[in-house]
């Protein structure tokens, strides 16, 4: 039985994945990789380093730069990507998703983030969603990114729960993997996810009663 919820947030609680994706497009104009529609999945749910590491893999310009110039790219696209945080307002909150947390909460059931994110806690102030969550799993913490299953697997921890009480959700196919690694009920936002235990095409469609349909 699910106890719990461990929530992924860009592209599934917050309208960020967007902004994620604009700010690392510019990135890889100014790297001279080529910017597709595969790239901008293949980041969703990756950590800030090893994005930029699949950007300059992606147009051959891995050994181009030293680990200081890495650092100091990867800082420029946050820097862009904070600014369009900051413009964040509860109505970028994803169409369902505060009613669902409303739900869950109501229910009883824990809640816990599990954002790759090191924004996740002033993305959840501007969204007015803090109060929501009893914890948040602290990504600088993890030695590995999604979809290492790690980051769900503290998740359950932190809500003292055993994986198989828990669910994740999440819109990247990096967090289906690491739900479904951590052995947690993976629920999947969006086309084109494999895997998932359960599987939505849109945040407006997420629900206990909708989730139970499909178990
Ligand atoms: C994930 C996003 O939630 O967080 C990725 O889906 C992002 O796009 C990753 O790279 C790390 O986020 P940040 O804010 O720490 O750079
Ligand atoms: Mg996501």
């Amino acid at each position: 039985e699910i106890k719990g919820f461990a929530f992924d947030m860009d592209g599934v609680i917050a309208d960020t994945a967007r902004f994620h994706g604009q700010a690392w497009h510019q990135l890889a104009d100014k790297v001279g990789t080529t910017w597709t529609p595969e790239l901008a999945d293949a980041l969703k749910g990756v950590s800030r380093m090893d994005s930029l590491e699949l950007i300059l893999k992606a147009g051959g310009h891995e050994n181009d730069y030293s680990q200081d110039e890495k650092v100091a790219l990867a800082t420029e696209k946050n820097d862009n990507y904070v600014k369009l945080v900051e413009t964040l307002t509860p109505a970028d909150i994803l169409p369902g998703m505060k009613a669902f947390l409303d739900e869950l909460k109501a229910a009883g059931y824990h809640l816990v983030l599990a954002s790759a994110s090191k924004n996740a806690p002033k993305v959840l102030k501007y969204l007015q969603l803090t109060d929501y969550f009893e914890g948040i799993v602290d990504p600088a913490k993890l030695s590995k990114g999604k979809p290492d299953p790690e980051i769900y697997v503290e998740a359950a921890k932190t809500m003292n729960l055993p994986v198989n009480e828990v669910a994740g959700v999440e819109d990247a196919q990096a967090g289906i993997q690491a739900i479904n690694g951590a052995g947690e009920l993976s629920i999947g936002i969006g086309s084109g996810l494999k895997d998932a235990d359960v599987k939505f095409n849109e945040t407006s469609e997420v629900s206990l009663d909708a989730i139970k349909a499909q178990l």
